[in-house]
């Protein structure tokens, strides 16, 4: 299977905040940020392996800043580390100013999805090599992620997790 570059997955979705969509103070409900991103992963997921995805983690979302009512919403995903069927992917959400246009870092999001054959049994997925720096720290930080949520999902044992136990040594 030939090794693909971050680049080639690059998913970007960009769509309104409408009223239906927010919270009781007008700002976007958090769970529709997390179904947006959701879809926007899962397409990205998708173009780096060409297969069917789904979805096996959220390990993070920071939301960090409120998004009014009205806003522009632009997710950015790309895969930042592929492992044998398992995906991450690291999605940046930024909103515009209307006037400006200029753009904002209002959210993360980290998802990991796994490619799946018909039967919904993982199959394998290419390679990454990651280009910029920001993809190669992403790459390089995506192990961890990988350890500690297979931890909290009580599919690994703490013992076991070489590379994150590397952060307290
Ligand atoms: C995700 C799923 C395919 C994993 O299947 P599984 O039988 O656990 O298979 P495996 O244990 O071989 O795991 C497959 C890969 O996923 C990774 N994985 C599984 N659970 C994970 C988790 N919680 N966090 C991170 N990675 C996870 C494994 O480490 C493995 O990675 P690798 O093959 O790259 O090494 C299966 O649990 C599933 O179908 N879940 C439901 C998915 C779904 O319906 N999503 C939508 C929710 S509404």
């Amino acid at each position: 299977m030939r090794t693909k570059f971050p680049e080639q997955s690059l998913t970007i979705a960009t769509d309104l905040v409408l009223p239906g969509e927010t919270n009781p103070l007008n700002n976007m409900f958090g769970g529709e940020l997390l179904a947006r991103m959701d879809k926007t992963a899962g397409i990205c997921a998708r173009r780096h392996c060409r297969r069917i995805v789904v979805t096996a983690s959220v390990n993070h979302v920071a939301f960090n800043k409120a998004i009014p009512v009205g806003s522009v919403v632009t997710i950015e995903a790309k895969v930042s580390r592929a492992f044998s069927s398992a995906m991450e992917i690291y999605m940046d959400v930024w909103i515009e100013d209307r006037e400006s246009g200029h753009r904002t870092k209002a959210n993360e999001g980290i998802y990991t999805f796994v490619a799946v054959d018909e039967t919904g049994t993982p199959v394998r997925v290419p390679k990454i090599a990651p280009q910029t720096d920001l993809e190669k720290q992403r790459f390089d930080s995506a192990l961890r992620r990988k350890q500690l949520s297979l931890i909290l999902a009580g599919k690994m044992d703490p013992k076991d997790a070489d590379e994150l136990k590397k952060l307290f040594a």
